[in-house]
């Protein structure tokens, strides 16, 4: 991803303006104007008539595993966070027996929990022992987290097909059944989407909440570390350059 940061710092600010100030006109009679709603298609994912679904899986540090979550088709929300241990209220510093994790929300009509499973076979090294890269240590293990049977049958499934690809090295990933989910401290939260404040600043720098939140985040968190199919990720590549050269609208939706 090649982006002119210098340009940009001059133009960004000012588009956001004319931006605001477009849409201060359209809203006039809502009265409206406070803030850039760079939610509009977010806010439509939570509806009743489109329950999602959450799966969990460890693999690796939860900075990358959430944005090799993030640009899936159907996945609307990622989360870093600590499971599988026992120690209560785990925190970065002191997270005791848990694994760095993440919690991936979809929407089941768009994607499946078996296509979730071959992003996280494809993401990670599952026959490393005792860490992921240069990440050495228990925090860092590969674990499928199930919260069903159906869950279990599909992991324990994939799992074998993984292990018969190759005989010469044992497939070290674990399943075992979801307890606890734990949040993680904001800092570690779509960590890659902080390294690049120009795209933060290209969806109208959200507060960190709706950051959290957001589906658009998510998705660009993903783009942020490169992980993004090449097509999707070639395909944002062009939005962010469009927005840049034109110097607006804020980016809402991809
Ligand atoms: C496991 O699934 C149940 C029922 O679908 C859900 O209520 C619960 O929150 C899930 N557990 C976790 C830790 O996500």
């Amino acid at each position: 991803m090649a982006l002119p940061e210098k340009r940009n710092r001059f133009f960004i600010p000012f588009a956001n303006l004319v931006f605001l100030l477009v849409l201060c006109i359209s809203l006039l009679d809502k009265a409206a104007c406070i803030r850039i709603p760079s939610q509009i298609s977010d806010s439509v994912v939570d509806s009743p008539d489109r329950p999602l679904k959450s799966a969990v899986f460890a693999l690796g540090s939860f900075w990358r595993s959430e944005a090799a979550f993030g640009c899936i088709n159907g996945v609307v929300r990622t989360t870093a966070g600590y499971s599988g241990g026992l120690k209560a209220n785990p925190e970065y510093r002191n997270l005791g027996d848990h694994a760095e994790s993440v919690q991936v929300e979809y929407d089941p009509r768009i994607v499946g929990y078996r296509q979730l499973l071959d992003v996280f076979w494809s993401s990670h090294d599952s026959r490393q022992v005792f860490g992921q890269g240069p990440d050495v240590g228990n925090q860092y293990r590969s674990c499928i987290f199930t919260n069903s049977t159906e869950e279990l049958r599909l992991a324990s499934t994939s799992k074998e097909r993984e292990q018969l690809k190759s005989r010469s090295s044992i497939v070290t990933t674990q399943i075992q059944q979801l307890d606890t989910f734990y949040r993680a401290e904001p800092d570690h939260q779509k960590f890659e989407l902080k390294q690049h404040p120009l795209l933060l600043q290209l969806i109208g720098n959200m507060a960190e909440e709706e950051l959290e939140s957001s589906a658009l985040a998510t998705k660009l968190n993903g783009y942020a570390a490169e992980l993004c199919p090449p097509r999707i990720q070639k395909q944002i590549d062009a939005r962010v350059n469009e927005i840049i050269r034109k110097g607006w609208p804020v980016l809402r939706d991809i």
